[in-house]
């Protein structure tokens, strides 16, 4: 990043900051000057990586757990972040979860689960970081979209109904709460983390993946630039706005 982007003296929180584009966020904060809350659904090894990474470039962070569906763990993780290291500044909202499934094999309990954290979850924490935030009359909020929230794509309605939800969600929020909170948005195309993996798309989606102008996936660190772009003064006219990381998969 360049050397003019500094976040000394700010608190970030950064949810699914365990594993992809949440650590890499985490990470890239942490090494701008912030102090950071990493969170994750669990405190393992996996969110201890993300301490340790942090700690290892000379950064300061602490973990705390919470599932992003959970309204009394939300709070309670921005209560405890808040006591530990001080007011949140920037919080970043990367908890995320994807399905492929054809719709017409879509359960109840798949929309509730998939839409439960891509959507709710980020409503709870904008809803638990915002009341605090107000208040104090500063800060600032990054959701993370997906492209597929504008292009949609078969046999991944809920994943994508979420994500086009968290769009409308953070312009709403940007014009209810600017101009002294800041709400904006990021909508990466396909990034090389455990998500884009067998574990959640079939062969022949992953193919599809790479089809697109940059002709490969994206490093979790390329977006995490972009969420240090938004959380610095550099961004301070953006209100709204949902950046684009996305190897040019979507030109909006
Ligand atoms: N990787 C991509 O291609 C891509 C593209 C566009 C958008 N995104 C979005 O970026 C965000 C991060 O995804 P990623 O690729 O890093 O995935 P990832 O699977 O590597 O990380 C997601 C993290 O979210 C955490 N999480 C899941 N459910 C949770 C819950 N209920 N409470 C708390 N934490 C929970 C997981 O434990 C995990 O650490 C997601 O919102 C995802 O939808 C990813």
């Amino acid at each position: 990043m360049p050397t003019s982007i500094d976040l000394s003296n700010r608190i970030a929180l950064v949810t699914g900051a365990a594993s992809g584009i949440g650590r890499a966020t985490a990470i890239a904060l942490a090494a701008a000057g912030a102090r950071v809350v990493a969170s994750d659904r669990r405190d393992d090894d996996a969110l201890r990586a993300t301490l340790a990474a942090i700690a290892g470039n000379g950064g300061t962070a602490i973990a705390i757990a919470a599932d992003v569906t959970v309204t009394a763990e939300v709070e309670a993780l921005v209560d405890a972040a808040e006591s530990r290291l001080g007011p949140i500044d920037i919080a970043v909202h990367c908890a995320g979860v994807l399905q492929e499934k054809p719709f017409l094999a879509t359960t109840d309990v798949d929309w509730d689960h998939v839409v439960g954290i891509d959507l709710k979850g980020v409503f709870l924490c904008c809803r638990a970081v915002l009341s605090r935030m107000v208040p104090r009359g500063r800060g600032c909020v990054i959701n993370v979209a997906s492209e597929l929230g504008y292009l949609g794509r078969a046999e991944y309605a809920p994943y994508c109904a979420a994500k086009a939800g968290v769009i409308g969600l953070t312009r709403s929020l940007a014009r209810e709460f600017a101009p002294t909170i800041r709400v904006n948005g990021i909508a990466p195309g396909p990034i090389d983390t455990p998500m884009l993996s067998a574990q959640y798309m079939s062969a022949e989606t992953l193919v599809k993946e790479k089809q697109i102008p940059a002709a490969r996936f994206g490093d979790p660190a390329e977006v995490a630039d972009t969420a240090v772009f938004l959380a610095s003064d550099l961004s301070s006219y953006y209100f709204g706005q949902i950046l684009g990381p996305n190897g040019g998969a979507y030109m909006g």
